[in-house]
């Protein structure tokens, strides 16, 4: 049940919602209604793109909505956020409010997903005790590998070495970067695109993050680490259906950046037809 109600007071009878309904499902009948539900990808463009404020759909009120008209980010800031963005690899020994993970998670589910499929798991570490204890399990599981001769050829293989002896030397975390926090993206593997929307949920987690002057690290020592015990990935309790995206581990930064790098210009392939 979709739920598409039309406040006959509030409507204008524009059709910009048939205009912009990707599965072309509404019909102008005097109102807008929906001529085949089941075709509904309930992605709520049409509340989304009523200038009224008329359409209701998925049990949503329009009015709960956030308004876009001058609450939009302004392009210089953003740019300076997307460029001043770190790879955070220090971090304050601090817990972040639960509640405010949860809201970054109900941000960063706002990704765009292939087809509306919105099936993306985040498997979060909350509490750095429990990284800690994923850490020494982790590790020692390697540490076992590496005695055994059985860690992996290339460069993965020289990564996870580095993470056994950086702890067992220096107690030094390569793994996790001694982040308090661990993210993890896996979605079905019949979902219409889920690599990409796994890293699209995680690049967009990040953003926010950020913006909230939180740190964060892309984590592939991890995912080598997960590849190399792949038994872990069911104790996270990562779906054995699913793919697994991207691990991400983030926390309250203990460095602080004082301007963007320089980097470009990008790489552009320009087509002539
Ligand atoms: C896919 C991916 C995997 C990464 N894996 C790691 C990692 O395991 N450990 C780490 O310290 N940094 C990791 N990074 C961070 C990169 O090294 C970093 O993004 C790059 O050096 C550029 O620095 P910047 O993010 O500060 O711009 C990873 C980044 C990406 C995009």
């Amino acid at each position: 049940m979709i739920r598409f109600r039309v406040d006959e007071e509030r409507c204008i009878q524009c059709g910009e919602c048939v205009l912009d309904c990707p599965a072309g499902v509404i019909a102008m009948d005097g109102y807008p209604r929906i001529e085949n539900e089941a075709g509904c990808i309930q992605c709520q463009h049409c509340l989304a793109v009523c200038p009224t404020a008329a359409v209701s759909i998925l049990g949503r009120d329009p009015d709960m909505s956030i308004a876009l008209k001058g609450n939009l980010p302004d392009a210089d800031r953003l740019t300076t956020l997307i460029k001043g963005r770190r790879a955070v690899r220090r971090y304050q020994d601090q817990d972040l409010a639960p509640a405010l993970i949860d809201e970054l998670l109900d941000i960063a589910c706002h990704a765009p997903t292939g087809v509306n499929a919105r099936s993306v798991l985040f498997t979060v570490v909350k509490e750095r005790a429990v990284l800690h204890r994923l850490r020494e399990d982790i590790i020692g599981r390697l540490a076992k590998l590496k005695e055994a001769g059985r860690l992996p050829e290339g460069w993965s293989g020289k990564y996870l070495n580095w993470v056994v002896s950086a702890w067992q030397k220096e107690g030094k975390d390569i793994l996790f970067r001694g982040a308090p926090h661990l993210l993890i993206t896996s979605a079905p593997a019949d979902a219409p695109c889920p690599v990409q929307d796994n890293i699209i949920a995680l690049a967009t987690f990040q953003l926010i993050a950020h913006a909230r002057g939180l740190g964060t690290v892309w984590d592939g020592i991890c995912m080598m680490a997960l590849a190399a015990c792949p038994e872990v990935v069911a104790k996270l309790g990562i779906p054995a259906d699913h793919v697994l995206g991207y691990a991400m581990a983030f926390g309250t930064p203990a460095v602080e950046y004082h301007r963007t790098v320089q980097r470009g210009p990008a790489l552009v392939n320009v087509v002539g037809w």
